[in-house]
């Protein structure tokens, strides 16, 4: 990993590198032609390019008196920049004078030459012809407002100060030139039509300006000037480069035939500020991601570690052809972003809406209370996820997302039993058929919980509101929120320490011992029974209206009596099977046994549905609740039978 980021940063500096070896500044060009053109800058009509050459004033034939002309590459070069460097450059120009016969009207001969100049300004000073060779004007020479140094070729002695009529000088905003070197010595005649090379070095370190001369006939180039001069402290940092000249009463052609320039590029200084800021934010930037990734994979893996336990259990359903694993936007969506208008209940846990997926009818548990209800939603996926009966609600998937727990499972429509218990709508009665299909439905379904399936399951609270009605009123018990699954093996602890359940449907040792057990199941299914026999809630009000009786001492005050059929539903009027509704009622005070080893197992009680088992007999008066209860039948010798749960083998 750091090898790689090292060798990535270095790939980035050769590049930058590589860059600036290309980004140097250059104009290169061994002739002028037409096409070159737009590589420059005339101020003024006096210059063109033409013959292959630039005409700094031009050659036309007729006047070229009084004439001053300028040329500029069009690109400016940074001369030099804040941190005080200094670009340094070398240009190497072939010029080509000569003096016109045409005589002006003065009388005068040639004059006056040209220069190689850096400025400022693109611009041509006005009246900056003759003498003043285009470089300045009367009333800015000598200003440093005209920002410009030039290397002048001068044909002509036009001050007192000039050497000659044939000399390079050195001129810093003025035609006075601080330092200037006659030719004639080395045998040159700037002014007679023959190519002269010049080359000029200004070295920004030591701050040394050198020109060289080389004429047609000589192959050495003669060093004629060395002189110190700080460019920044005349010109701007942002400079033309390029020639002009000028001529004045007499005429003569100036012109460049050739001329090659090469700059430092003083931007060089910002690359390598670029070379160590670069590299200082990709490596600030690695860091911070990595210290950003390290933080979010520790916050993941803390978030993940909440739900590890879930996901490990998940990880089983998610595989296979278990519950689906669906997305809360489809879920959103399937009910109506859970409008109340889809609200089918309210449950301890959450709210049920409808919803549609697809084509299909759904309800769409949405667990509330997430805290509690995430436990409830495991024990849920896991549970029902794996279970598979006729009598069961269906879980078809589940969603865990942002914080939202939800289980999807078919939709039932006919709704929950207890409803069909509380209403007195005559549309909501329910036939003795129904009714017996119901019971024996719901008696499968927990035998299969308690006896069938691979792992013993608990469902801890059964009651009326958990068993739905499918389209043809078939029982199906659903909610499992509560569910525990134990081994089978695990017979003599299949009980389940959390106190859970609801009032009324709870066996009474539940209180005393905190333990769910299959006894305490049946306990719940007895009660559930008898409120189906009975057509009434578990809570049943005297005729006075005054005291709340429990229905298990309701029902077994009639059997008392020996008038157990009267505890049938009256709303029956008479529509049901006598025996099998006696011994429902029978099997349901059974169940309700205060003892919880005398009520049957979920085995049993579907053996004496099926006829195969005698109904149980049940004591006259219901036996006082006893804690540690008897685990032998006090009221029958031969009840062994009854015994379900930890007796029954
Ligand atoms: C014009 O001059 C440029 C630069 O010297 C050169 O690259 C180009 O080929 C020339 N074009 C013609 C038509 O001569
Ligand atoms: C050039 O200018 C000078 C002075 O400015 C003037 O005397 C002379 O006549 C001019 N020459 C031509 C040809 O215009
Ligand atoms: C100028 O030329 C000299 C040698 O002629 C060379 O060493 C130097 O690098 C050149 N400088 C630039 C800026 O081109
Ligand atoms: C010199 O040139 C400047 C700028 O072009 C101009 O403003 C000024 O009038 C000129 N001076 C003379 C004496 O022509
Ligand atoms: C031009 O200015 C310089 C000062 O930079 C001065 O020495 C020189 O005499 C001036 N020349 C003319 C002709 O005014
Ligand atoms: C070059 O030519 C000039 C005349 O134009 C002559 O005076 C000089 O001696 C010549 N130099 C060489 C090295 O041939």
């Amino acid at each position: 990993m750091i090898h790689n980021i090292m060798d990535f940063l270095f790939l980035i500096i050769l590049a930058l590198n590589t860059l600036d070896q290309v980004g140097c500044y250059t104009s290169s060009y061994t002739t002028f032609n037409n096409s070159v053109g737009d590589d420059f800058i005339t101020p003024n009509d006096n210059s063109v390019i033409l013959k292959n050459a630039i005409q700094v004033t031009r050659d036309v034939s007729g006047s070229v008196f009084n004439l001053s002309g300028k040329v500029l590459y069009k690109r400016p070069f940074d001369l030099w920049s804040k941190s005080g460097r200094i670009a340094s450059f070398n240009s190497t120009f072939v010029v080509n004078i000569e003096t016109r016969n045409d005589i002006g009207l003065t009388g005068q001969h040639g004059g006056e030459g040209l220069a190689f100049i850096l400025a400022k300004d693109a611009e041509l000073p006005t009246n900056s012809e003759g003498q003043w060779l285009g470089i300045v004007n009367a009333s800015t020479n000598g200003s440093f407002q005209s920002n410009i140094v030039a290397i002048e070729l001068d044909t002509k002695k036009s001050f007192a100060e000039d050497l000659d009529d044939n000399h390079v000088g050195l001129d810093i905003n003025s035609v006075y030139s601080k330092s200037q070197v006659s030719l004639s010595r080395l045998g040159i005649r700037i002014s007679e039509g023959k190519d002269i090379t010049v080359r000029i070095n200004y070295d920004g370190v030591t701050k040394v300006m050198k020109v060289s001369v080389k004429a047609e006939n000589q192959t050495e180039f003669s060093r004629i000037m060395s002189v110190p001069i700080d460019l920044a402290l005349h010109l701007s940092r942002t400079v033309y480069v390029g020639f002009l000249g000028s001529t004045g009463t007499g005429s003569e052609n100036n012109c460049v035939k050739s001329w090659f320039f090469n700059a430092d590029d003083i931007d060089r200084t910002k690359r390598l500020w670029v070379w160590i800021v670069i590299p200082v934010i990709i490596v600030v930037l690695l860091l911070c991601s990595t210290v950003g990734w390290c933080l979010y994979v520790t916050q993941r893996r803390k978030e993940n570690q909440a739900r590890d336990d879930d996901d490990l259990d998940m990880q089983n359903i998610e595989t296979g052809l278990g519950p689906k694993k669906f997305r809360l936007k489809e879920l959103k969506g399937a009910t109506g972003n859970f409008s109340p208008k889809n609200e089918l209940g309210r449950g301890g846990f959450g709210i049920v809406y409808k919803g549609m997926l697809d084509i299909k009818d759904v309800a769409v548990k949405r667990i509330i209370n997430t805290s509690q209800g995430k436990q409830n939603l495991i024990a849920e996926v896991t549970t029902i996820g794996s279970l598979h009966h006729k009598n069961l609600v269906e879980l078809i998937g589940w969603c865990y997302e942002k914080n939202e727990f939800l289980l999807v499972y078919e939709y039932m429509p006919n709704g929950s039993l207890d409803q069909f218990i509380r209403s007195d709508d005559e549309n909501m009665i329910l036939g003795w058929e129904i009714r017996h299909n119901i019971i024996c439905g719901v008696a499968l379904s927990l035998d299969y919980l308690h006896h069938e399936c691979s792992k013993r399951v608990l469902h801890r609270d059964i009651k009326s509101s958990n068993i739905m009605l499918d389209s043809e009123f078939n029982a199906r018990l659903g909610d499992f929120g509560l569910a525990r699954t134990f081994k089978l093996s695990e017979k003599t602890h299949h009980t389940s320490k959390d106190i859970s359940g609801t009032p009324g449907y709870m066996a009474p040792e539940i209180f005393l011992t905190g333990r769910s057990t299959t006894e305490t199941d049946v306990y719940a299914f007895g009660v559930v029974m008898l409120e189906v026999v009975c057509g009434r809630r578990l809570d049943i009000l005297t005729k006075d209206d005054e005291i709340r009786v429990n229905i298990i001492d309701w029902v077994w005050e009639f059997h008392k009596h020996g008038v157990l059929t009267d505890a049938i539903d009256p709303k029956l009027k008479g529509q049901f099977d006598k025996i099998q509704a006696e011994c429902m009622l029978a099997l349901g005070l059974a169940c309700c046994h205060p003892n919880p080893y005398i009520r049957p197992s979920m085995r049993i009680t579907l053996q004496v549905f099926w006829g195969e088992v005698a109904p149980p007999d049940v004591p006259l008066e219901k036996p006082a609740f006893m804690w540690p209860a008897n685990a032998l039948c006090s009221y029958r010798e031969n009840d062994l039978c009854f015994t379900g749960g930890i007796m029954s083998t």
